[in-house]
């Protein structure tokens, strides 16, 4: 590892390789050229001390310097121990931005790097946060609420990393024991990424627990309905194929909820010639399934016939250790959900592991049948591939500095809530993506635009228009 400055990445010397590959992205990130040629002048985000905690990809390297041509400092993270692009990390390491970041950290690692990315020295914090699946906003809520009573440390942890979450919460306070509430006081707002982080930001908000301002870019149209489901029908038999090579066509594959991301992938392995069976809880979900032509079943029937398994629920369990001790002799289990918890991973390790090659494990049961488990139910399209491709991330990513762009020009407008950015906004990201794919569209003329009752130019459809 090379570690040696304001920096933690695999291999430094990778640089080349990743600007290289920056350069590549450049032309399939329309979205985010866009913004560095319309904002770069103006610098709307100077001032902003930007914490990023997001799979440090190629992809992501294009946000982080959009953020810095618009004038934001940064510091960044992976908010996953195994989909960091190793060439990313460095060729952003390389231009003396702060990052964390390398395939295959350790649990300990991953939150001190939180910590670090977190913490600007002298005392001083971010005063913006890009976050994707709620560990960063986690870190500084839970050390909030550390800061006011220590004891909550002391509780038993609900897991390993949990537990590893405690300990450094507990060096942090050690230190500096009002880091976070004067960190808070000066955060503007946070802007995630993914399902599983909105989740969390909904329930904090509920409580009454938001420190500060979020943004929900997740449910932007651009995103969830984009990123979700066609980055995943890119990327879910990408990881598939890189880890297993396996077949796909006339296997039995699982799908497990069939969500944006379910849909995505329930897809792309019918398009390989797999036969599909999907499992859900919701009746909306699974009438889409069947009506979609999927198979429908519960978990319980689906994990005796199924060759492989991936869950995309956001939910914990969804594939237990009773189903897997009942699939066939080498089915393939993987997540591609945001946390490991989809799968009882931990349950498997009192058996036999066989490690393959790195993100690829062969369990063996004492009845001598195995499974092949992925990235060790960590989101498998981003531990056994490269996540999605750049195309799909610059809608992801233009609404998220959109999102920053407003926290930080307009303190004191948001309250302690949950926002989505203005469908005008959503519309205008959509825009810049098809010019770049060449597609005109009609326009409405006033007439039209009288009979619909909507403006010419937008938005199109009311806020409950559901895509
Ligand atoms: P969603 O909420 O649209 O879909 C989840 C579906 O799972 C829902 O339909 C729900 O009814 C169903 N479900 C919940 N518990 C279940 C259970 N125990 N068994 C069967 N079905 C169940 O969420 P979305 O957007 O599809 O995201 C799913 C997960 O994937 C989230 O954790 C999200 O953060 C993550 N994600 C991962 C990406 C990646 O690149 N790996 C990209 C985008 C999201």
């Amino acid at each position: 590892n090379t570690k040696s400055g304001d920096y933690h990445v695999a291999d430094i010397s990778l640089a080349d390789f990743g600007r290289e590959e920056m350069k590549l992205a450049e032309h399939e990130m329309p979205g985010l050229m866009n913004l560095r040629e319309k904002y770069g002048e103006e610098k709307p985000l100077k001032g902003a001390r930007v914490m990023g905690s997001l799979h440090m990809t190629i992809q992501t390297a294009m946000l982080i310097e959009t953020l810095q041509a618009l004038g934001a400092q940064i510091r960044w993270v992976s908010c996953n121990i195994y989909s960091t692009q190793d060439h990313a990390a460095a060729a952003v390491a390389a231009t003396g931005t702060p990052v964390f970041a390398y395939k295959g950290e350790t649990l300990e690692e991953y939150w001190a790097f939180t910590d670090r990315a977190l913490d600007w020295g002298n005392g001083r914090g971010p005063n913006m946060i890009v976050d994707d699946g709620g560990d960063a906003t986690l870190f500084m809520h839970l050390g909030y609420k550390a800061e006011q009573n220590p004891s909550i440390l002391d509780r038993k942890p609900g897991s390993e990393e949990e537990e590893v979450l405690y300990n450094q919460l507990k060096k942090a306070l050690k230190k500096d024991p009002n880091r976070f509430s004067r960190t808070a006081k000066n955060i503007r707002g946070v802007s995630e990424e993914t399902t599983t982080g909105v989740h969390r930001l909904y329930q904090m908000r509920d409580k009454g627990e938001l420190l500060f301002p979020a943004f929900n870019v997740n449910d932007s149209v651009t995103k969830s309905k984009f990123d979700n489901l066609y980055g995943c029908r890119h990327s879910m038999v990408d990881g598939l194929m890189r880890a297993t090579d396996v077949m796909l066509s006339g296997k039995v594959a699982v799908v497990a909820g069939y969500g944006d991301v379910g849909k995505g992938s329930a897809q792309s392995l019918r398009g390989q010639g797999a036969r599909v069976i999907v499992t859900e809880i919701d009746p909306i979900c699974a009438l889409q399934a069947a009506m979609e032509g999927f198979e429908v079943m519960p978990m319980d029937e689906a994990s005796q016939i199924g060759d492989i398994f991936v869950t995309a629920t956001g939910c914990c369990d969804a594939i237990t250790e009773r189903h897997m001790r009942r699939m066939k002799d080498m089915a393939i289990v993987c997540n591609i959900g945001h946390f490991d918890s989809e799968i009882q991973v931990a349950k498997l390790n009192k058996y036999q592991w066989t490690n393959i090659k790195p993100q690829v494990d062969k369990i063996t049961f004492p009845n001598k049948k195995s499974i092949i488990l992925l990235a060790q139910g960590r989101l498998m399209n981003l531990g056994c591939a490269t996540g999605h491709p750049s195309f799909v991330m610059s809608n992801s990513f233009t609404n998220q500095v959109l999102a920053q762009m407003e926290l930080y020009c307009n303190p004191g407008k948001y309250e302690l809530d949950v926002y989505t950015l203005p469908k005008l906004l959503d519309e205008e990201v959509a825009r810049l993506h098809i010019e770049r794919l060449g597609i005109e569209t009609d326009k409405l003329n006033k007439k039209q635009a009288k009979y619909l009752g909507i403006p010419q130019n937008g938005p199109f459809k009311p806020a409950h228009y559901r895509y």
